[in-house]
């Protein structure tokens, strides 16, 4: 508990146990020149020829960066807006209003973490965490922390429209595919809808940290909202970008299952936090999971003669215990799943 960066008046240098070793640190290459596609859902409701152009955009930008960024999407600024409120309230509280959701074992769904390791890699990092199961809203409720005291409402609101918004657009993504327009309907999305509320508290050397190292999702798909501070950066053809954040826009990116099930149309692409010195960061990263038994394979209508699968099949609870050991890293999860040719 008392390992939580939230709690105190801050570090005035790192810590060891934060320091990665020297070729894991961020380093100074960020490519500025190239920005993510945004793109503009017409609040939400398209038809017509704004939706083929829709899914042509969805398409290109997963094809390219696996990454793009969604505004006009009808969610109201005021829900985003007091998701990140009340996250950064959360943080703020005393350490004895935190601890009773405070807990080290990675078993547990809901909890409040600190800098946790990944996988078997030695290093903590520059973060803390409340991670919560979200949806159905009444079964999850009932486990949200009680403080602040409208931490229940604004998550309620928001997570039903941010789910909205991940189901409009893996059915933009099935049109683009070719595959039916339920074809992740039921189990493939019916799983866990969970949040990660982060939070980067200014790090006096952020060359020396980094607030997530480099990892892909393991779920289908991810939203999230950046609030207005920077810190997300995705790997493009070998080389960081910096995403600016866009107020009220959600950064949308795909899991491993999403590229898995499409053969490798869309990418899971890593990506990671980096730290800065002057202001604390928060973000909320809302992840579609599939159902604990559903079976994971690429889609039967993208398999064919000149299109052989590109992956095993799987159940996805045994993909998360071989994501967990390779601790998120691309190519470690690749290797478990892909054919070799
Ligand atoms: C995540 C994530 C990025 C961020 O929670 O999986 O990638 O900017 N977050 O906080
Ligand atoms: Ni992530």
């Amino acid at each position: 508990m008392e390992k939580l960066l939230s709690n105190g008046a801050g570090y005035r240098t790192v810590p060891e146990r934060f320091i990665f070793p020297l070729e894991k640190r961020p380093g100074k290459e960020v490519n500025l020149s190239i920005t993510l596609p945004v793109i503009n859902l017409r609040g939400g409701e398209v038809n017509g020829v704004d939706h083929d152009e829709i899914v042509k955009e969805i398409m290109e930008a997963g094809k390219a960066f696996g990454f793009f960024q969604v505004v006009n999407h009808g969610v109201a600024e005021q829900v985003i807006n007091d998701m990140i409120v009340v996250s950064e309230d959360f943080f703020k509280m005393p350490m004895e209003d935190k601890a009773p959701y405070y807990s080290e074992d990675s078993s547990k769904t809901n909890r409040l973490l600190a800098s946790t390791m990944y996988g078997k890699d030695g290093t903590f990092y520059w973060r803390d965490c409340l991670k919560l199961a979200c949806y159905p809203v009444e079964e999850g409720i009932h486990e949200w922390p009680e403080k602040p005291s409208n931490l229940k409402d604004v998550l309620a609101k928001f997570i039903v429209e941010v789910r909205g918004v991940a189901m409009k657009l893996l059915k933009l993504i099935c049109d683009g595919l070719g595959l039916k327009e339920d074809y992740f309907e039921g189990d493939l999305s019916g799983g866990q809808v969970l949040i990660n509320a982060n939070y980067y508290a200014p790090c006096p050397d952020p060359s020396l940290t980094l607030g997530l190292p480099p990892h892909c999702d393991r779920n289908l798909i991810t939203l999230l909202v950046q609030g207005v501070v920077s810190g997300l950066q995705i790997n493009h053809k070998g080389s960081w970008i910096g995403i600016e954040p866009i107020p009220n826009a959600f950064v949308v990116n795909f899991g491993h299952q999403l590229e898995i099930i499409s053969n490798g149309v869309l990418k899971s692409v890593e990506h990671r936090a980096v730290t800065n010195s002057s202001v604390s960061r928060t973000s909320v990263a809302t992840f579609i999971m599939p159902a604990m038994d559903s079976l994971i394979a690429p889609a039967q209508p993208l398999i064919g003669e000149n299109n052989p699968p590109l992956y095993k099949s799987f159940l996805f609870k045994d993909f998360l215990s071989v994501y967990y050991d390779v601790a998120g890293k691309r190519e470690g999860v690749l290797e478990a799943y892909k054919f070799q040719s």
